[in-house]
């Protein structure tokens, strides 16, 4: 891929994600949020927070799939886009929900299953957030940096439940997205397990000599 298209790729990446955060300052600006504001701004951005962090987790799969490295390159952008979506569902929460009344809040967390979930998740993105810089990378050394980012599948699988859980009845799209985490996280296991396999069998015919005969 040329320089010319990552960039192009980058910005359509940042108009698309930026896309969903318009449409709702608009709504509210044009008095359009219908009879429950705060659920549907609530929602909205708990909707996008979880498609986004589910399409930079999609990135490393996709790049295997196609043999290509261009869609790696775009899951820092995409994770700290489903950061930032996730910040401002929780400031919704804060602001709105309980105008910041600390005791309460406390309260919720501990109560309310979803909401606990919800915390964790946001938890689990912050270190991911902090670290995401190019500096960090590199302070961390590159194998302990890509284990810690591995609770990306973490802050996902506690996003996915927390879905799950708040969820009415009758409602399935909860389940689709569950199902998507977990194909994506199916083919980063089958490529985990292909790499040990691979690195054991290498391992082994290092140590163990040659069995064929010498001429
Ligand atoms: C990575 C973090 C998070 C993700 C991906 C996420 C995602 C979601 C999703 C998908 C929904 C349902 C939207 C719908 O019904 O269409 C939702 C709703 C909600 N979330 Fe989160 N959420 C996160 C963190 C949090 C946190 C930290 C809180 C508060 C502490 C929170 C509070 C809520 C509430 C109050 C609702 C609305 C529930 C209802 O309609 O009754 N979420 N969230």
């Amino acid at each position: 891929m040329t320089r010319r298209s990552r960039i192009l790729v980058k910005a359509l990446v940042w108009v698309a994600c930026l896309v969903p955060l318009a449409f709702l300052v608009w709504r509210a600006a044009t008095d359009e949020l219908g009879a429950n504001p705060i659920s549907l701004v609530t929602n909205t951005l708990g909707d996008w927070t979880l498609r986004i962090l589910l399409a930079s987790l999609a990135m490393t799969p996709l790049g295997i799939v196609l043999g290509a490295a261009w869609p790696v390159t775009l899951r820092r952008l995409l994770g700290l886009f489903a950061f930032a979506y996730a910040c401002l569902h929780f400031s919704v929460w804060i602001v709105l929900d309980f105008f910041f009344d600390w005791a309460r809040m406390g309260e919720d967390i501990v109560k309310r299953p979803y909401i606990t979930l919800g915390m964790a998740a946001l938890l689990t993105l912050v270190p991911l957030a902090v670290t995401s810089t190019s500096g960090m990378v590199k302070r961390l050394g590159g194998r302990a940096w890509r284990r810690l980012h591995r609770l990306a599948y973490a802050a996902g699988a506690l996003a996915a439940l927390h879905f799950i859980w708040l969820a009415k009845v009758g409602r399935t799209d909860q389940y689709w997205h569950a199902a998507v985490l977990g194909l994506l996280l199916g083919v980063r296991l089958a490529v985990w397990t292909a790499r040990a396999v691979r690195r054991r069998a290498a391992a082994a015919a290092a140590v163990t000599p040659s069995a064929a005969p010498r001429p």
